[in-house]
């Protein structure tokens, strides 16, 4: 190659930068001369074959060749508002950009308070799906066979067997078919009814139920202090337990839990509706029928069960007075009960 030659190769590219339509263009020249593969790194290459008298002129072409290259290319891509403008690809000066942090939501917050609650006392936490078949969702519970909750009035059924689980209760027989006793799980979930939503209903709200099963004997006060303790946990130090006599088809004795108001510490205000008491949970001694459709059997183990609203608790510790309130996902709602 000439020196001649090398000059009118400059002009040519040149040429074809000022050729050269919009971005994308311009970059297919840059590589045609600039790229790894291209022109001008191939002959910067072949400089060793250049007789040695004739090689400083060379290399001081090149290096012009490239700087006017460089700088035409440069200015045409700034022109164009391509990527390649000059500057560094970010200005390091700027101030940074402020993302804004989330909040989590009380129905979340509840379900990991209550979590670590009872991973004091040796629960660990089931899960299992929100599609349940008829058997985990009824059948093994006990529920007779024309029981109202099994109406389609009531379940969300997606086929005669299929359906949106009412209840987080199809997790302990889960559990139980998977696992011999002792077991000792909370079942937090999503639970689906056929409701209308208002301030104090939601079509779609969470549950957490509690299953502990042993050989040795489970009283009704094992599952009263235990209770006792979650209240006293999550809602306060002076927190009072009491059972109503209840009916659950899954348990016997069935109780109802309420604990003493918080608000008022049991003297009756507006929270309590001047009862002294919060109507919190259901619950009651595994009915043997139960152990008997999971395998278990009823002469040799027993034990309790428990289950409560999510959204019921967070309401009543947060003082929520509208149940839609947990879903609407306003950050200054969140805010403000975090
Ligand atoms: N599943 C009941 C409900 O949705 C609550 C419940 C009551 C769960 C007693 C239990 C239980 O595990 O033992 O109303």
């Amino acid at each position: 190659m000439t020196l001649q030659e090398l000059e009118s190769q400059q002009a040519q590219s040149l040429q074809e930068v000022a050729a050269a339509n919009g971005a994308a263009e311009l970059e297919q020249v840059r590589i045609k001369y600039l790229g790894r593969n291209g022109l001008l790194p191939a002959i910067v290459k072949q400089m060793k074959d250049v007789p040695k008298e004739d090689r400083p002129a060379f290399g001081k072409q090149t290096q012009a060749w490239r700087a006017a290259l460089e700088q035409a290319l440069a200015e045409k891509f700034a022109a164009a508002g391509g990527a390649q403008a000059q500057g560094p690809a970010f200005d390091c000066s700027l101030p940074g950009r402020w993302t804004r942090r989330g909040v989590q939501s009380p129905i979340s917050r509840v379900i990991e308070e209550t979590a670590a609650i009872f991973a004091r006392l040796g629960f660990s936490v089931a899960d299992g799906p929100d599609l349940e078949t008829r058997f985990n969702n009824f059948t093994a519970l006990n529920t007779p066979k024309h029981h109202p909750s099994m109406d389609a009035s009531d379940t969300l059924w997606l086929n005669d067997d299929l359906l949106l689980r009412t209840q987080t209760s199809p997790v302990q027989i889960r559990t139980m078919l998977a696992n011999q006793p002792p077991v000792r799980v909370i079942c937090p979930g999503r639970t689906y009814r056929r409701d209308t939503t208002d301030a104090t209903h939601s079509a779609n709200f969470h549950q957490i139920e509690g299953l502990y099963v042993d050989t040795k004997p489970v009283s009704l006060a094992d599952l009263k202090s235990t209770l006792a303790y979650f209240a006293r946990q999550m809602m306060g130090s002076n927190i009072g337990v009491r059972f109503r006599p209840h009916f659950f088809p899954f348990t016997e004795p069935s109780v109802e839990v309420d604990f003493t108001c918080h608000v008022c510490g049991g003297k009756g205000c507006r929270v309590c509706k001047q009862s002294g008491w919060i109507e919190i949970a259901g619950a009651g001694m595994v009915d043997p029928r139960v152990f008997g459709f999971v395998g278990y059997d009823p002469a040799k183990v027993n034990g309790f069960a428990f289950g409560f609203g999510v959204e019921r608790i967070a309401m009543i510790k947060y003082g929520i007075p509208d149940i839609r309130w947990l879903y609407e996902n306003d950050v200054r709602f969140l805010e403000q009960v975090k």
